[in-house]
């Protein structure tokens, strides 16, 4: 089963900066870095920091609380404090907005 959700419009949504999409499972932080989207589990999983204001590295988040990168790729939890990886979801472009699935969450061993 699939969920698109609307994002933003392609033309509204700047490299280099991030929107959040809530639903009641889940909350999701999708980046544009150089017109390449990604969408990961908003929360980190060490503590309750929110990855939508950590700040981009190459194609990692850099956790704003204790400093955790995560591959925005797989959702790999790449250095300490954080060991437990996250989910990330497709993305999609459809009639000029960019579209999350938040029921489609691919998970990494
Ligand atoms: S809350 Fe993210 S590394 Fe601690």
């Amino acid at each position: 089963m699939s969920n698109w959700i609307d994002v933003a419009a392609i033309d509204d949504f700047k490299s280099g900066t991030c929107r959040v999409v809530k639903t009641d499972e889940a909350s999701v932080a999708v980046f544009n870095i150089n017109g390449r989207y990604y969408a990961i589990d908003n929360l980190c999983s060490h503590e309750e920091a929110e990855l939508s204001t950590g700040k981009l590295e190459r194609d990692e988040v850099i956790c704003p609380l204790h400093g955790a990168h995560f591959s925005l790729v797989t959702g790999e939890a790449l250095t300490a404090p954080a060991y437990e990886n996250l989910r990330t979801y497709p993305v999609r472009i459809n009639n000029g907005w960019l579209e999350v699935d938040t029921e489609l969450q691919w998970d990494i061993a």
